[in-house]
């Protein structure tokens, strides 16, 4: 049975093969430390799932919700958005609801690109952009984000032909895999960019309330005229470790929302009323779970970042998101073999940052989701394997 061409292109197979590989060193019996996939280890806040075991009781809410989102839910977005970011937002015709963040990041192509045209899709980066641009038969160019310009698109350098040419320009700051960040004076360059070359831009703020030592992401709507030219995805996802629920919005540009919602409600009908309801007490109950939330990963990150400094291998301290993007040790170039060196010898797993694109060579990514004792442990078994000051300048 052959697959269309657009499947072949989706997804990267050092994922498929990475998880291949820990299966197997697992069924040797060794006890693996997943430090690979950003998925929340730790429960929602006990109102949420108050709000949601009280829903799930009530027999009238089992139909149909409608692809938009309930009022109340809507509403609690445009509150929370005003309370947080000082945005105003109409919540009849700004605010989308979405199947987590990655149902309207996933669906936005479609809204957008016909077969050919392009997007602008950061790397490294989260894959689902370039997926999204698959998807819909786009075609999508690479805009690189480097170390020497704090991870940031160098927007002047993109050719002015592709950047008349594209149609959307996904960003993400707070970023995954990068954990770097962005500030005002960025996102007001991104708007004018944006108006000069008629971009769609898609802004990715999934990690906005995962930020640490008292740095407070901002959104890209507070530039003046950002709803002119793009829309913001979040997720309840981290805020609020709901991964599971699959509930997320979409909010900015009335068209782009208009756009978006056409093309879901021909593909579901909306999210199970009961998650929106807890959704609902997430954004209007007390915020203070989700400060204590990242000071838990603020922890994390400090013993695992200190741990592995202090074994010689350097890497930067990340301000926001729940992931450390490492520079391999010194003497060490291929991150694929890194990360399998590293699995088979203790039994961490990371990502090898190839698997987000040419440019994430010479990285990994270690998510910070088990908890600090496991992640001592993670450090101390890297410590019993590996010899990082003796293996400077030698090649792996
Ligand atoms: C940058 C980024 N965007 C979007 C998502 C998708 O999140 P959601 O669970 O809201 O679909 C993730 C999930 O890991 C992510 O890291």
């Amino acid at each position: 049975m052959e697959q269309a061409s657009r499947v072949k292109k989706l997804g990267s197979a050092i994922f498929s093969e990475m998880d291949k590989l820990s299966k197997e060193v697992k069924a040797r019996g060794v006890d693996i430390i997943n430090l690979s996939i950003g998925s929340p280890d730790r429960p929602p806040a006990p109102h949420i799932v108050e709000a949601l075991q009280a829903a799930v009781a009530d027999k009238s809410i089992y139909g149909y919700a409608l692809t938009q989102g309930l009022d109340v839910f809507k509403a609690a977005v445009a509150e929370w958005y005003g309370k947080r970011f000082n945005v105003q937002l109409d919540p009849q015709n700004e605010v989308l609801s979405l199947m987590g963040s990655q149902d309207g990041l996933g669906h936005i192509c479609l809204a957008y690109l016909n077969p050919g045209d392009i997007a602008l899709v950061p790397e490294p980066g989260y894959p689902i952009y370039t997926a999204s641009v698959m998807l819909a038969g786009g075609k999508k160019v690479a805009v690189p984000l480097q170390a020497d310009n704090n991870y940031l698109p160098k927007l002047q350098d993109i050719p002015e032909k592709v950047a008349r040419e594209a149609k959307l320009l996904f960003l993400n700051y707070p970023n995954n895999p990068l954990a770097a960040v962005a500030d005002y004076e960025f996102f007001s360059e991104v708007v004018d960019f944006a108006k000069e070359y008629d971009l769609i831009v898609c802004h990715d703020n999934a990690y906005s309330e995962l930020a640490f030592d008292g740095f407070r992401p901002i959104s890209f709507l507070q530039v003046p005229g950002a709803k002119e030219v793009g829309v913001e995805f979040h997720s309840f996802s981290k805020t609020y470790n709901m991964a599971g629920c699959r509930i997320g919005f979409v909010v900015g540009n009335r068209e782009v929302i208009a756009a978006l919602t056409a093309v879901k409600a021909n593909l579901d009908y909306g999210i199970y009323k009961a998650v929106q309801l807890a959704a609902v007490a997430a954004l209007t109950g007390p915020q203070d779970y989700v400060r204590e939330n990242a000071a838990v990963y603020a922890r994390r990150r400090d013993v695992l970042v200190n741990g592995l400094r202090d074994l010689g291998w350097d890497m930067p301290r990340p301000k926001a998101t729940m992931f450390v993007w490492a520079p391999l040790p010194k003497g060490y170039t291929d991150s694929y073999a890194f990360a399998v060196e590293l699995l088979h010898k203790t039994g961490v797993v990371v990502v090898p940052g190839i698997g987000f694109g040419q440019l994430g060579e010479g990285y990994v990514r270690i998510a910070l989701v088990e908890e600090e004792e496991r992640l001592r442990e993670a450090v101390a078994r890297i410590k019993a394997s590996f010899d990082f000051k003796v293996t400077e300048n030698k090649p792996a």
